[in-house]
């Protein structure tokens, strides 16, 4: 261990009980030593026990098909969410509307993200309403594990052909070591041409051949090439998958007004485009710390705080960037109405 190794040593301890997830930048969880010992994959095994306890108290949050559908398949896909009238008021606010607007750029793909403040969801009362509507609430409660208010965005994925290095996200990969939830509601039909959402069905479960995978993994994982793979984003190729018994994936080429929540400790990528593509839809993200015991309460659900968990984020980027003089990821691009061109 060499003298920085040693000094951030405790620092490194402490991330052990957090959300903490890369080999590469701690050197406690990237041990191959203490891999070898199983150390990975104990933590693995206990968020999912713990994430599974959380869950059994959430059930009140969601009808039980929809509870089937998630322990089956890791993932819930509702079509025809709102009536044809109720989502056709909601696209048209959303679409005609001029919002400040982030974007991020990923090999040749740009995600614009459009942050759903209070303020903002005030000048748009159809997306209020299915933000904060029980179906929303419920399915990323019970998905995500945690009975808290999730974050959400609009967000519009642009790709542009030919330019640029290929999306990382098009790699089936599970987003860290425990169980959270991310979700689309489609404001546009997606074709399959326009590289759709895809998923390994039962990914989401440990079975005795995805932890001895995740070992393998553990093994070698800080000193791995790929990046996000060196930081507990671990990748999987299809020969792995099969090996795992999963030997398909299922792709969500579905129309507007379809909703996918899914567990993104599962498998999951987004498939390559073969056309140059503008995707729109709400997103949602919900990640709860992996050994919290209890499901909530979120502080964020009172009054005057709830749906402010996108805005604090965005603080914090922007005061993090500021604080380590570096360039914000997801700069402020301008005002924008969603479905516009690229700006980066
Ligand atoms: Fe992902």
């Amino acid at each position: 261990m060499g003298s920085k190794s040693l000094l951030l040593a405790p620092l490194h301890a402490v991330q052990l009980a957090t959300g903490t997830s890369s080999f590469k930048d701690n050197a406690i969880i990237g041990s191959p030593a203490l891999n070898r010992h199983g150390l990975h994959v104990k933590r693995i095994n206990l968020a999912d026990r713990i994430a599974r306890s959380r869950r059994r108290r959430l059930t009140r949050w969601l009808s039980k098909k929809h509870r089937d559908a998630y322990e089956d398949n890791g993932f819930v896909l509702i079509e025809n969410v709102l009536p044809d009238e109720v989502f056709r008021a909601l696209s048209e606010e959303v679409e005609a509307s001029v919002f400040e607007a982030r974007e991020m750029k990923q090999g040749d793909t740009v995600t614009r993200f459009i942050t759903l403040s209070p303020a903002v969801l005030r000048r748009t009362p159809q997306l209020e309403t299915f933000v904060n509507g029980d179906l929303f609430q419920g399915l990323m409660r019970y998905v995500g594990a945690g009975n808290i208010d999730p974050l959400v965005t609009l967000h519009t994925v642009l790709t542009t052909l030919g330019k640029g290095r290929p999306d990382p996200q098009q790699t089936f990969h599970s987003d860290t070591f425990h169980s959270t939830a991310k979700s689309w509601f489609f404001l546009r039909d997606v074709a399959v041409e326009d590289g759709p959402f895809s998923y390994v069905p039962g990914s989401h479960r440990l079975t005795k051949a995805r932890l001895e995978w995740e070992y393998e993994q553990s093994l070698t994982a800080a000193s791995s090439p790929i990046h996000p793979h060196s930081r507990g984003s671990f990748r999987a190729s299809g020969d792995e998958l099969a090996a795992m018994g999963h030997p398909t994936f299922v792709s969500f080429p579905v129309p507007a007004n379809s909703l996918v929540v899914a567990d993104t400790h599962g498998f999951h990528a987004r498939r390559p485009s073969t056309r140059p593509s503008t995707r729109l839809a709400v997103y949602g993200s919900l990640r709860v710390g992996p050994f919290m015991p209890f499901a909530g309460p979120d502080i964020f659900d009172l009054p005057g705080l709830k749906n402010r968990k996108a805005q604090m984020l965005d603080w914090m980027r922007c005061a993090e960037a500021k604080v380590l003089r570096k360039k914000e990821s997801q700069p402020i691009v301008g005002w924008l109405r969603p479905g516009d061109p690229a700006v980066r």
